[in-house]
This record gives C-alpha cells, structure tokens and sequence, in this order.
C-alpha cells in the first residue's frame, strides 16, 4: 500500500513540469525543505526513502516467500491452469517478468533524475532541467525505455491491485466486479501520467 501511495503521489507531482520551471523546481525545493526551520534538511525525503526501501524490501521478501509456499503446496505444474473469475491473464503472467524490469528501471531512473550520473544536467535543484535534457528527442532511447517501464508497471499494479484487495476481502466477496475496475483505473491513470512527461518532452511540447 505504501508503494502505491508513493507511486500516485510521485505520478502526480510530476505533473508539475507542465507549469514551467519555476512550479516544478518549487516542488523539488518543498520536498526538501519541509518542516523547515523546525526539521532538518530533507527531513521529510529521508522518511520517504527509509519507508520506501523496508517496503520494497518486504514486497520482494514476501514475493519469494510466496512463490516458496506456492511451489512446496504443488510440486507437480497444472496441465491447464485458468485464470480466477475476475483476475487479467496477461497481468497475472507478467508478475515476474514486469517485476525485473520495474526494478531495473528504478535503477536507471535514480542514476538518471536523483544522482544524474547518466543525466546532461548535474545542477541538482534544477529538477526540471533535468527532466527537459534527459528526455530530449535526441534521447529517445531513454524516452522508450521509461514508456517500457510504465507500462510493466501498470501490468503490475493491475494484478497486485486486484490481488491485494481479494486477499483483504476474503473469498467469494462481493468486491471481485468492483476490483477489477478499482484496478484497471489505477493501471491506466499510473501508466498515462507517467508516460506523458518524457512523451511531452521528446515531442517538443515541454522544452
Ligand atoms: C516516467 C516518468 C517519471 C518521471 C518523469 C520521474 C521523475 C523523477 C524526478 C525528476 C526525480 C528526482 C526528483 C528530485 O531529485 O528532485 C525522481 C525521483 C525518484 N523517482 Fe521518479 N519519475 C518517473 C517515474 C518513476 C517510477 C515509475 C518510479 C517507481 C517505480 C519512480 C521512482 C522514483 C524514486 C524512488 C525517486 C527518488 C526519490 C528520492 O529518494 O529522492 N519514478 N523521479
């Protein structure tokens, strides 16, 4: 849940580059000076990343605790295994796959916009420079790179969305129709908001 809450969060601040410069490097700036003069400097962020790392780390810990217990209970593969009522095939398979790329990205992604060790500009409180040089058309490589990602990501968030509240809502619940759509939602706006900053800059329309 807490990965979720960030990733929305993180989607929605990003809309900042739409308003310039001045909007998105302002929001940069607050999220390292929240609290200020009382709290230290990136007090806030510091929260942020230490939650983000121990659930990230409880996510692949319970993954591999999970696929364990799955193999143990069934040693012998289903000749044919249909989906549950309700659950997506293509983002039930996609769980592994989409999960290594989503990692890899995460990667990339805080050498490129946190550290900028791949990024052209090395300013850091210039977060929209950042953003406008590191998906310049003429690194479109980078720009598919991160559509790739968002897109496993949203597979991702659309099975674990569905999975997670069948899970809390127990078996047979009334919630099954209704979970699909929740999760399908959360899918496409994650994957849409994402996508459309690096797709805005490589087209020219941010610069
Ligand atoms: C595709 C569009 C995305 C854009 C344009 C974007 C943009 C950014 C920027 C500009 C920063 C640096 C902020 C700063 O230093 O002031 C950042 C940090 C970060 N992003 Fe993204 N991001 C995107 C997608 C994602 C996704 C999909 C994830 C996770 C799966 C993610 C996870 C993170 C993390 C963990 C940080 C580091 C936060 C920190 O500790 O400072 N980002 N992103």
């Amino acid at each position: 849940m807490l990965l979720v809450l960030f990733i929305i969060a993180h989607m929605a601040g990003n809309l900042h580059v739409f308003e310039g410069r001045e909007s998105m490097n302002d929001y940069a700036h607050g999220l390292r000076t929240f609290g200020a003069p009382l709290l230290p400097h990136e007090s806030l962020l510091w929260v942020m990343r230490i939650g983000l790392i121990a659930a990230a780390a409880a996510h692949i810990a319970s993954s591999v605790v999970l696929t364990r217990r799955a193999v143990e209970a069934r040693p012998v593969r289903y000749v044919s295994r249909k989906p549950a009522k309700g659950e997506s095939r293509h983002a039930a398979a996609t769980m592994r796959w989409g999960a290594l790329v989503v990692l890899l990205f995460v990667v990339w992604h805080l050498l490129d916009l946190t550290f900028r060790t791949v990024n052209p500009v090395k300013d850091l409180p210039d977060a929209y420079g950042a953003v406008v040089e590191g998906f310049a058309p003429e690194r479109w490589p980078v720009t598919v790179f991160y559509l790739i990602a968002v897109l496993a990501l949203g597979f991702h968030l659309r099975h674990g969305v569905w999975s997670a509240v069948q899970t809390i809502a127990g078996p047979n619940n009334k919630w099954r129709k209704r979970t699909q759509v929740i999760a399908l939602a959360v899918a496409v706006i994650v994957t849409a908001g994402f996508a459309i900053v690096p797709l805005a800059v490589t087209f020219g329309l941010v610069s």
